[in-house]
């Protein structure tokens, strides 16, 4: 499968969305990734459901909702009204991890977690059937603009023949200091979806810095 590119909305423009919007929708990038922080969680706080509404009306593409949020049960089938066709929950946010991906699953939406970077892979052993997507978290999670952590690579790795061992076709998704510099590698090592923010929106030609992103790899069969 080709390799699939979500531009984080967290660094659009805010006093101009729908231009940011049209943009993304005018490129080659597949998904919106929509980053919800609460404060508690973490210790930023960002979008709530009515401004995914907003977000959804102008999207034509799919919107990949991150929450970044305490208790994230509370709020998944609003998150799934307001438009979100994938929703990732925090693996430390969730004591009954297992029933709230059954819940996300009853919405109809795809089903991820996220790991924050000191959480292994390991702790995936019993929940990968059934699994959309994997969430690794390349930054301490809660604010755009951060330093990728190399330690991400190899986790990459690991996950990936987690997955192929058990042939569950979930894809790894790759979120935080992500840009052309660490593109190649990550997709090397077994990622499937790579989420920029920065490298996307504060780029000089965010449209084409999508298609370098979504270019890398052409022709090349990654082993
Ligand atoms: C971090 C968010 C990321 C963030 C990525 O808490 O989950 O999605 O927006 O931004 P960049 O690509 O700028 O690191
Ligand atoms: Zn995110």
């Amino acid at each position: 499968m080709k390799h699939l590119i979500a531009p984080s909305v967290l660094a659009a423009d805010f006093t101009n969305l729908r231009k940011d919007f049209e943009m993304v929708n005018s490129s080659t990038a597949d998904w919106f990734h929509i980053d919800i922080m609460d404060g508690t969680f973490v210790p930023n706080i960002s979008f709530g459901m009515d401004i995914v509404k907003t977000m959804h009306s102008m999207a034509e593409k799919p919107l990949d909702v991150h929450m970044m949020v305490a208790q994230p049960e509370r709020y998944i089938e609003q998150f799934r009204e307001a438009g979100a066709e994938v929703i990732t929950v925090h693996y430390e946010a969730c004591p009954h991890i297992h029933r709230t991906l059954q819940q996300i699953k009853a919405t109809g939406a795809k089903a991820g977690i996220a790991l924050n970077p000191g959480t292994p892979v390991s702790v995936l052993e019993d929940l990968l059937e059934g699994l959309d997507l994997v969430c690794l978290m390349s930054v301490n999670p809660g604010f755009g603009g951060q330093k990728f952590i190399y330690q991400t690579l190899e986790k990459t790795r690991k996950l990936k023949n987690m997955i192929t061992v058990r042939n569950t076709g979930t894809l790894i998704e790759i979120d935080g200091g992500v840009g052309l510099q660490n593109a190649e590698v990550l997709l090397k090592a077994g990622a499937d979806v790579l989420v920029a923010g920065s490298a996307v929106f504060k780029s000089k030609d965010p449209v084409d810095t999508i298609k370098r992103l979504k270019g890398i790899g052409k022709d090349t069969v990654y082993v």
